[in-house]
């Protein structure tokens, strides 16, 4: 689907009741270019395993993921769990959500910082990857409230985001286009350097277990298939909507002429352009869990 200007891409309906600072947009390009990242991370960041968490599943477990999209993590982990396993997906769009999947999964409008109350203590793990681009300050404290009200004691969270650097040391193009990226989400009240700040955000809520994983990369390599140079590239592209909607680069032309040079330094320069984490942590387990004897089941 074709939109015609950069603010009504960003302009698609979510739910009276729901606010959103969301920068980047929810159309077919998206669609595609979030299920290539899936892969991506899965192998690269996460050594191959969708839970990085030492998360030990049992038959009538539930698994929730925020900030779904195209639920691209949820399929792939439902299809290697047995259907006892059922999985929760939300979104504040809909639009990206899959039209067909499992009777085990579902999928629901929700913001992260409301939860309904039913969901207290209900999920083993929950997932949430890249709302970097979603939670204010605020919403990141109240979305780590919520999701340690929905866990089960003893389960755990898992969080993909991206080490955004305040200097790239790449080159002048790479840094004007990191500047206009930071900027951007500094007017919309968003926090780039969250992956930093999650472990402690985590700990003061009262998690346990608190663990950072963070894997660096360059977008230097050019290969075939979708390496972290194209991921960065997309992103970036994913992003021009919104650059120009605030009005940070004056055109089109402006930003295309940016993006070719901030390619061009990346092909020449082979430093790190940024560096990812997936921070997992754990609700404190109740008292006598260790007494349970349980069937856990191999991811
Ligand atoms: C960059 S996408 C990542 C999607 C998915 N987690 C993945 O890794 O493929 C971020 C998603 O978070 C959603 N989102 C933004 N703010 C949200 C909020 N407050 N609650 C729930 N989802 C939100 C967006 O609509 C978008 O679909």
């Amino acid at each position: 689907m074709l939109h015609e200007s950069p603010a009504e891409v960003l302009a698609l309906p979510i739910a009276p009741t729901i606010k959103s600072h969301y920068i980047l947009p929810s159309d077919d390009t998206e669609f595609k270019r979030l299920n290539l990242q899936n892969q991506f991370l899965t192998r690269e960041v996460c050594d191959g395993k969708l839970v990085y968490a030492p998360a030990e599943l049992e038959h009538g477990d539930q698994i929730l993921e925020s900030g779904t999209a195209t639920g691209i993590w949820l399929l792939s982990l439902a299809k290697v769990t047995p259907p006892t396993i059922s999985f929760t997906g939300f979104d504040i769009h809909t639009r990206l959500f899959p039209q067909e999947y499992p009777s085990n999964v579902s999928f629901l409008q929700r913001s992260v910082i409301n939860l309904p109350d039913e969901w207290t203590e209900q999920f083993k793990i929950v997932n949430q990857r890249l709302l970097i681009g979603g939670l204010t300050e605020k919403e990141w404290k109240k979305t780590i409230q919520e999701i340690h009200r929905v866990l089960v004691p003893g389960g755990w969270v898992q969080c993909i985001e991206p080490c955004i650097p305040s200097n790239t040391d790449v080159g002048p193009n790479t840094e004007r286009m990191f500047d206009i990226m930071r900027t951007l989400m500094t007017r919309n009240g968003l926090v780039y350097n969250i992956a930093e700040l999650l472990g402690r955000k985590l700990s003061k809520s009262g998690f346990v277990n608190v663990q950072t994983h963070t894997v660096p990369l360059s977008a230097h390599q050019r290969t075939t298939e979708f390496s972290h140079r194209t991921l960065m590239e997309w992103f970036f592209a994913a992003l021009k909507p919104g650059m120009l909607a605030a009005q940070l680069l004056q055109s089109e032309e402006e930003f295309d002429t940016l993006m070719q040079s901030m390619l061009k330094e990346w092909d020449e320069c082979p430093e790190v352009a940024w560096s990812w984490s997936v921070v997992y942590a754990q609700k404190r387990a109740a008292k006598d869990s260790s007494a349970t004897y349980k069937f856990c089941i191999h991811m």
